[in-house]
């Protein structure tokens, strides 16, 4: 398994959106089905995508295992605050103890680097996985929207917690 930072390079990202709206669409059509159809999905979230590739904040991490694509996390660092936009791990990969260490030792790491002090998170109310990763890395819900949950932490506690887990022993 390899981590590519893309970020920057849209000639490379574009080729990749196919793959990542199969892993997106095949996540969320368990945790919160949409209502549109397969092809309104796609068109609109690839349009989405398009936008993202011209915002010079958005950075572009993936996992690859050969030549698949296993999952990827995209964020922005606007100030001292990291936006987590999204992190998802393709259904054959998740759980294995690899790609989401991988991808958010990343992101923390950026984090540091950049010299972040506040993530910060949504979660929708259907999507328990993520509410309990959320919470485990110390962020808390500070606004709630109808379909969602807006997470606020300090990179500090998610660095704490990301180092007892992965990187002690
Ligand atoms: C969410 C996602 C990225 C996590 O990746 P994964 O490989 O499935 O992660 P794991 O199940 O190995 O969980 C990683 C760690 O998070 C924590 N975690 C997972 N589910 C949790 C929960 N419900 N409550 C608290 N902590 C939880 C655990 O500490 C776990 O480590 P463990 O191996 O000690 O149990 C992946 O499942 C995914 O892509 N899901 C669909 C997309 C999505 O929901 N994205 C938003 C996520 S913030």
């Amino acid at each position: 398994m390899i981590l590519h930072d893309f970020t920057g390079r849209a000639e490379v990202i574009e080729p990749l959106l196919p793959a990542m709206f199969t892993i997106i669409s095949e996540n969320m059509s368990e945790i919160c089905p949409s209502e549109n159809t397969l092809e309104e999905d796609r068109l609109s979230w690839t349009q989405a995508m398009h936008e993202e590739l011209r915002n010079p904040e958005k950075h572009w991490i993936f996992i690859f295992s050969g030549e698949a694509l296993a999952g990827y996390t995209l964020y922005r660092i606007i100030g001292d605050t990291l936006h987590m936009d999204e992190i998802q791990i393709s259904k054959p990969f998740q759980g294995d103890g690899r790609a989401f260490p991988m991808l958010m030792g990343k992101l923390l790491a950026d984090a540091g680097a950049a010299g972040v002090e506040t993530l910060v998170s949504y979660a929708n109310r259907q999507n328990l996985t993520s509410q309990g990763i959320l919470a485990a890395m110390g962020l808390r819900v500070y606004e709630e929207t109808p379909r969602g949950l807006r997470y606020r932490g300090r990179a500090e506690d998610a660095q704490a917690w990301y180092y007892t887990k992965y990187v002690a022993i």
